[in-house]
Order: structure tokens, then C-alpha cells, then sequence
């Protein structure tokens, strides 16, 4: 008889280790203490055992029933907190994450570097730290040159300073390169303006260049005008404006009219009507020598936009302070 129950009790422990779910727990229950289960079945037949054999027996037999019922329960509590946990509706609408999202600064740089990258202009970057020859000498403008009031700027005590435009990475792509050079190089400048509604010490360019034999004005026109309609919109206005920049001659800014006036002036452009986002212009032959480039033979255009400037004209933002301020009232809006 004891051999039979042995074989009982290996076999439930057996059992009870494929116990995956409350299913396999009750089918479990049923096949050792059911009605007809084996365990509740051999304890019927023990009063039939003499009474040595009933004493080892019997007791063998009801410790295991008492352990059985025990482990039961255990693994019933158990399984139903798993169940809880995996539960799982499938016609319950998806919970939406809060991931958060890219600066309305970031989006708008990407968005421009993306409409150049299209055009054929291949994305490069430059040192936040500069020297004077890349962001100034190399770029037609000479220590002393009244120029360089144009571009305040922060030195470092080792004569290094924090590029005050992205103008350099021309001069240092030119310098690798040889034409055609294709380039549109966005980053962070810096001047030391204090904080108003529309000066920040720290903000972004997006510098294009483009040096090939034959480039002309028209192309440098052609390009500005393809960009703006693709960021602002079909009916958007443009204008070009002669201008000075030591570095390319000649040298244009380009306004853009104010997106809720088209140009008539209004409160919101403060009856300006157009507002400038860029300054561009051929570059000047004494920079293309400067790097070693021919100006007999090559011609370029470039350009450098202001990143702040575009999208608060395409957001109709009045304060580029409100970009800095990490509010995310003012963030979560884009
Ligand atoms: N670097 C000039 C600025 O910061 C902009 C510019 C770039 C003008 C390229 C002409 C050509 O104002």
C-alpha cells in the first residue's frame, strides 16, 4: 500500500510543477482530492489496512492530503494576482504615452537643414569655439576692421572666442574642400547682447554655401526664393535689399512680409510689414583666395538665416525670450 501512495505523491509533485494558470490549479485539485480523485480515493481504502499498516499509512497519507491543500492555496492567491497583472482588454483604447517632444527651435532647424538637403546641399558642422582667422581674418575682415563691431563677440582668455556667426564653417569647408562645395551648416553663435524681446546671447544660424564654376546672383535668387515658399508657403512675399557683409559682394538681406499682414503692416509685425530673416551674398573673391580656391575660375553664393527669426514669424511668436524660458506651457504648444 505504501508503495502505492509513494507513487502518488511523486506523481502530484510532479503535477505541481506544470501548474501554469488557475485552470491547470483546479484541474490539479480535481484529479488528487476530487470526489474520485487518486488521493481522495486511496484514503477510502486505508480503513481496509490492518491497524499496523493504517498507523504509517494513514498518517503518510493525510500529511500529504494536509500539504496538498496547503500548496493549493498558496498557488490560488498567487495565480489570481499574476492573472491581475496580465490582464489584459484588448477592446480598451490604447493609453498614450507622454514622450515629450523636439524644442520648437530644433524642429524648425531640422525642418530648414531638410528643405536644403533635398536641393542638393550636404549637411556639415563646426566648432563652437573658433579662431580669429576662421571667424574673422579668413572672411575679409582684418583685426581693427570697423566690420568686426558688426559681430561682437566673447573671448576666452586664450585669445579663442565663441563664434559669433556660422560663418566659419565656410571658411573651414573650403579649406578641406575643393569645389563644387554644396554645404548647409546649422549651429549655435554667440554675442553678448543682454535678453530682450528680441535678442538672446545665445542663438542659431543656418549657414548655406555653395561654390562651383558659374554661380550667379540668379542662382543665389533662385535657391532663397524656392526655400522660403517651401518653410513660409506659396503666398508669401520676399524681398532682397542691398546690404554689406565684408564676406561676399554683393551682399543682399532678405525680408520676408509678416505672415498675418502680408507686408501692409499690423499690431503683430508692429506696422512693419516685413521683417528680415537673412543675410546673403556672393562671396567676395578675397575669401575664396584666402582658402586657396581660384575667384577666376569659381564663383559662390552664401547665406546665413536666422533660426530664431523663422520660426517666430512662422509661429507668430513676439518674444524670443519665450524660447529659453523652458516653460512647457509655451513648449507643449508645438
Ligand atoms: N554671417 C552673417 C551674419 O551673421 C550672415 C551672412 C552669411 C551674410 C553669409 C552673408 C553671407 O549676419
Amino acid at each position: 500500500m505504501i508503495e502505492i501512495l509513494e507513487k502518488i505523491i511523486k506523481e502530484a509533485e510532479k503535477d505541481i510543477s506544470l501548474i501554469k494558470n488557475l485552470n491547470d490549479l483546479e484541474n490539479f485539485r480535481i484529479k488528487y482530492l476530487g470526489r474520485k480523485g487518486e488521493l481522495t480515493t486511496f484514503l477510502r481504502k486505508i480503513k481496509d489496512l490492518s491497524i499496523e499498516e493504517r498507523k504509517v499509512v494513514g498518517k503518510r497519507a493525510n500529511e500529504f492530503k494536509e500539504y496538498l491543500e496547503k500548496v493549493i492555496e498558496e498557488k490560488r492567491i498567487f495565480l489570481k494576482e499574476e492573472e491581475k497583472v496580465f490582464f489584459f482588454d484588448y477592446t480598451l483604447p490604447g493609453r498614450k504615452f507622454w514622450l515629450g517632444h523636439k524644442h520648437p527651435i530644433t524642429q524648425v532647424m531640422e525642418e530648414c537643414v531638410d528643405i536644403f538637403v533635398r536641393m542638393g546641399f550636404k549637411e556639415e558642422q563646426g566648432p563652437e569655439i573658433e579662431d580669429e582667422w576662421h571667424n574673422f581674418t579668413a572672411l575679409n575682415i582684418p583685426p581693427l576692421h570697423p566690420a568686426r563691431d558688426m559681430f561682437s563677440t566673447f573671448y576666452l582668455p586664450d585669445g579663442r572666442l565663441l563664434r559669433s556667426h556660422t560663418s566659419p564653417v565656410q571658411i573651414r569647408v573650403m579649406e578641406r574642400e575643393k569645389p563644387p562645395i554644396r554645404i548647409i551648416a546649422p549651429g549655435r553663435v554667440f554675442r553678448p547682447d543682454d535678453f530682450d524681446a528680441s535678442h538672446s546671447p545665445v542663438f542659431h544660424q543656418i549657414e548655406g554655401l555653395y561654390v562651383d564654376t558659374d554661380v550667379t546672383f540668379l542662382d543665389l535668387k533662385a535657391t532663397l526664393e524656392e526655400f522660403c515658399r517651401i518653410f513660409f508657403g506659396k503666398e508669401v512675399i520676399i524681398k532682397f535689399v542691398p546690404s554689406y557683409f565684408p564676406f561676399t559682394e554683393p551682399s543682399a538681406e532678405v525680408l520676408i512680409c509678416c505672415l498675418n499682414c502680408l507686408g501692409k503692416g499690423c499690431e503683430r509685425c508692429r506696422n512693419k510689414g516685413f521683417l528680415e530673416i537673412l543675410g546673403c551674398g556672393m562671396v567676395h573673391p578675397q575669401v575664396l583666395k584666402n582658402v586657396n580656391i581660384d575667384p577666376e575660375v569659381y564663383s559662390g553664393f552664401a547665406f546665413g538665416l536666422g533660426v530664431e527669426r523663422l520660426a517666430m514669424i512662422k509661429f507668430q511668436i513676439d518674444d524670443i525670450r519665450l524660447f529659453y524660458q523652458n516653460d512647457i506651457r509655451f513648449l507643449s504648444q508645438f
